[in-house]
């Protein structure tokens, strides 16, 4: 019988990856292949969500496998194949062996999966997504990274139990790199449409700003070994349905800027509207100058970095 179900392939079936096939499942969004250097890994994984099939009842396969053969027609590759952090490690600590991980992927994903659009996770985030773009070659808005829906709902979770309201009625906005330079916007960040600027004194909004930019390391110093992944791997599953569902979610995601924000040739957070074609469009907010200086500092930081670090 012929299968018109959408394919997910997720290279990575670690903590983030192996999160992030569970939520898609859940979704009921299509066939999902799990891929991992270590295959019993990936097949181990697999088989155990699988047998969770009729208890959460969801359909379609998910299989598990390390052989990119696999991933042939995949219509989104969730990339979170790489070393996480472990404490007292910044992202950017992990580039060089993260850099030749992506570039092993990308090569495969190129051959098997050339149609797919691409989600990346992997870390120093923004850094990797350029890396995986110029490995692969395609078009920039086909390759797209998940930072600013899980910043974003770190800085929701914080604001919620600031005011004291339900999580569903926050809308953050985060934007910059996803790390020490991250830039969280409480003049577009509101509670039932009223920016927290009206709701929050100052110092409590600093104070989430601050908890929001440090949230990561906060739970990698908690966990003691790997980092966070339930909210990382549900937002790289909200990504991928945004896009294989057409969805045109407004989230703020690392995009290849062209002189947006007056940044170029660089990938960062920013709004962006994601579809059925990846990034279709960026978001150009009317920033004050502080806001935009911190979001061209951020960009600026991370090119530096492509250059000094990954030779571009
Ligand atoms: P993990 O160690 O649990 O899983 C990583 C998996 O990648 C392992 O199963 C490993 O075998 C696999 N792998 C390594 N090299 C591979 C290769 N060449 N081909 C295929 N698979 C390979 O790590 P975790 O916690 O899942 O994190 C994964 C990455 O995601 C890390 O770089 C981490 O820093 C990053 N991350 C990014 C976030 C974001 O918001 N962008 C948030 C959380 C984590
Ligand atoms: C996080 O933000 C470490 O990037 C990972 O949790």
């Amino acid at each position: 019988m012929a299968n018109s179900r959408k394919k997910i392939a997720v290279i990575g079936a670690g903590n983030v990856g192996a999160t992030c096939a569970f939520v898609l499942a859940q979704k009921k969004l299509g066939d999902i292949v799990l891929l991992d250097i270590y295959e019993g890994f990936a097949k181990g994984k697999a088989l155990d969500m699988s047998q969770n099939g009729q208890v959460l009842n969801y359909d379609g396969s998910l299989t598990g496998t390390s052989n990119y053969e696999d991933i042939a027609g995949a219509d989104v590759v969730v990339v979170t194949s790489g070393f996480p952090r472990q404490p007292g490690m910044t992202r950017e600590d992990l580039i060089a062996k993260n850099a030749s991980i992506v570039k092993q992927v990308g090569e495969g994903i190129k051959q098997h999966a050339p149609d797919s659009i691409l989600v990346m996770v992997t870390n120093p985030l923004d850094l990797m997504t350029y890396h995986m773009q110029k490995v692969t070659g395609f078009p920039a808005n086909r390759v797209c990274g998940q930072a600013g829906v899980l910043d974003s709902a770190r800085m929701t979770h914080f604001v919620a139990d600031a005011v004291g309201c339900s999580e569903e009625d926050v809308q953050a906005m985060v934007l910059g790199g996803h790390g020490d330079t991250m830039v969280p916007l409480p003049r577009f960040t509101t509670v039932g449409g009223i920016a927290i600027t009206h709701l929050l004194d100052e110092d409590t909004i600093e104070a989430i700003c601050q908890r929001t930019a440090s949230g990561g390391g906060e739970i990698v110093k908690l966990l003691e070994r790997g980092s966070a992944f339930y909210a990382p791997g549900s937002a790289a599953a909200i990504m991928a349905e945004a896009v294989l569902m057409d969805r045109k979610r407004l989230i703020p995601a690392s995009a290849y800027l062209t002189g947006e924000y007056g940044l170029d040739d660089v990938y960062i957070g920013v709004p962006v509207i994601l579809g059925a074609s990846g990034i279709e469009r960026i978001i150009q907010l009317e920033l004050s100058n502080e806001e935009l200086s911190s979001l061209q500092k951020s960009g600026n930081f991370y090119k530096t970095q492509l250059t000094e670090l990954l030779g571009y």
